[in-house]
């Protein structure tokens, strides 16, 4: 039987590619204010994608921070709405000496495309524009499409909490659809049914009123340095539990059935220590690896400074250490519950010598999806088709907090179609995805809309 999508699909890859590397191209990392006008540039560049494809409407929105594109295809009041989501801005691609090749300077290399946002999120957003012109063009759209794809998402979607609030009629939908995970392997897709939440915290230790001289005063002063390494240390027991009073607390613990549906999930540990250029791994006692990344929180530190770091050795005793640290939560685990508990517990363990200063960055709720849903079932069968073999539900450790404020404040419940693998180097030197990933992330796409409509 022919099948139109592949064969639009197959049609026009090259041009899906070649349009991908232009957004690619475009330096929008978030995080940095030198990039603003960059990240302005892919904002625009997004819209214009979106017009093409066949959107009835698109444009930015201005927020505090980066702005929104907006962009819909309404065919009629009486079909559902799905609504993507997405984000345009990336990490920083630091360390640059790391990459094989310039980060913003895309390249296809065995299969896969190298760059920084090839995976997260530009070459899984991109997906759902192809996905959308693919139909549009077959004249196939079942449903009405609404688009918003963010510049914020790696600085914390910062503002689009206030802009969802503010468009509640405008982001009107009966499911949220998002690219931004992974899945288990090309051979055995998966749709991600849970999410971890995420606090995050800077540490700040203050002890004398300037560097001092190590020798002259060493022994008799409060190391600031020493200091946030034992206090970092105590955050955690031998059996690698965190030590915070009430952390544990809100945590669901899975019943032994869900533990034995986690363990049938394909778990290669020996390849997982290889592939990390490890001898071993490192956690909570009593779990196993998947469940430590996914069902279990986490708390580790991010970066870590204090004192001399240049060349050669400069004797000093640092009159201030920091580190940014990352807890990252479970269901029921409430984000700024727990920012108050890690911050309590340093206060009471502090030493005298020093004080202590702690600022919480952003944070964001956990997220479980409901497996037996009209839009899950439609995608679960999406993904059969395209890709032979029926999607495994798993849990995923990372974090996109905006997920949770979509079910707060919109009422709807999103589905995590990511077409990533873990091995894609989000936000490390060589970021890559598969040429694969991103045409069957296109194909089952379009499956899923019109599954979605049938149902
Ligand atoms: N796309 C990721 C989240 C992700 C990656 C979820 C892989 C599941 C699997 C997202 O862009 C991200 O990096 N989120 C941040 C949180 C944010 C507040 C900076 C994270 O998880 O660190
Ligand atoms: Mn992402
Ligand atoms: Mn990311």
């Amino acid at each position: 039987m022919r099948n139109d999508v592949k064969d639009y699909i197959r049609t026009h890859q090259e041009r899906f590619l070649s349009e991908l590397f232009g957004l690619l191209r475009i330096p929008s990392v978030s995080a940095d204010s030198r990039y603003k006008a960059d990240v302005r540039k892919a904002a625009e560049w997004v819209k214009d994608q979106l017009l093409a494809a066949g959107a009835g409407e698109a444009r930015l929105y201005d927020t505090p921070g980066h702005p929104v594109v907006y962009a819909e295809k309404i065919i009629s009041d009486s079909l559902p709405t799905v609504l993507v989501y997405g984000h345009y801005d990336v990490q920083p691609p630091d360390p640059l000496e790391l990459w094989d090749s310039p980060p913003f300077e895309p390249v296809l290399k065995n299969g896969k495309i190298y760059a920084r946002g090839a995976c997260d999120d530009k070459g899984q957003m991109y997906v759902h524009i192809k996905a959308f012109e693919t139909l549009m063009q077959l004249n196939q759209l079942p449903c009405n499409v609404k688009f918003m794809i963010e510049g914020e998402e790696e600085v914390g979607s910062q503002h689009l909490g206030e802009f969802v609030r503010q468009n509640k009629a405008l982001l009107k939908a009966d499911v949220i659809i998002i690219s931004d995970t992974s899945m288990l392997s090309n051979e055995q897709p998966s749709i991600t049914v849970g999410l971890r939440g995420l606090s995050y915290v800077e540490v700040e230790l203050t002890g004398p009123n300037r560097d001092l001289h190590s020798g002259v005063y060493g022994g008799a002063v409060g190391n600031p340095a020493n200091i946030l390494c034992e206090l970092i240390a105590s955050l955690k027991d031998k059996d690698r539990k965190i030590t915070i009073p009430g952390f544990y607390d809100d945590v669901i613990e899975l019943t032994p059935e869900e533990r034995k549906q986690m363990a049938q999930i394909p778990f290669d540990e020996e390849d997982y220590k290889k592939h990390l250029g490890l001898n071993a791994l490192d956690g909570e006692k009593g779990f196993t690896p998947y469940e430590l990344t996914t069902v279990r929180p986490s708390l580790d530190v991010n970066g870590i400074w204090s004192g001399y770091t240049g060349e050669g050795a400069k004797t000093v005793l640092p009159a201030r250490a920091f580190a940014k640290i990352s807890m990252r939560l479970v269901p029921y685990q409430d984000p700024e519950k727990i920012t108050r508990l890690f911050s309590e517990y340093l206060l009471a363990i502090a030493p005298p010598s020093v004080t202590v200063r702690i600022s919480p960055h952003h944070g964001g709720k956990p997220v479980l999806v409901p497996t037996h849903s009209r839009a899950y079932h439609a995608a679960e069968l999406a993904y059969e088709k395209s890709f032979g073999k029926k999607p495994l539900p798993v849990r995923s450790g990372g974090s996109i907090p905006i997920v949770a404020l979509f079910e707060e404040t919109l009422g709807l419940t999103s589905l995590l179609l990511g077409f990533g693998l873990d091995t894609d180097a989000i936000h490390s030197p060589n970021e890559h995805f598969g040429v694969f990933n991103f045409l069957k992330g296109i194909e089952t796409i379009c499956y899923f809309y019109q599954n979605y409509r049938h149902l």
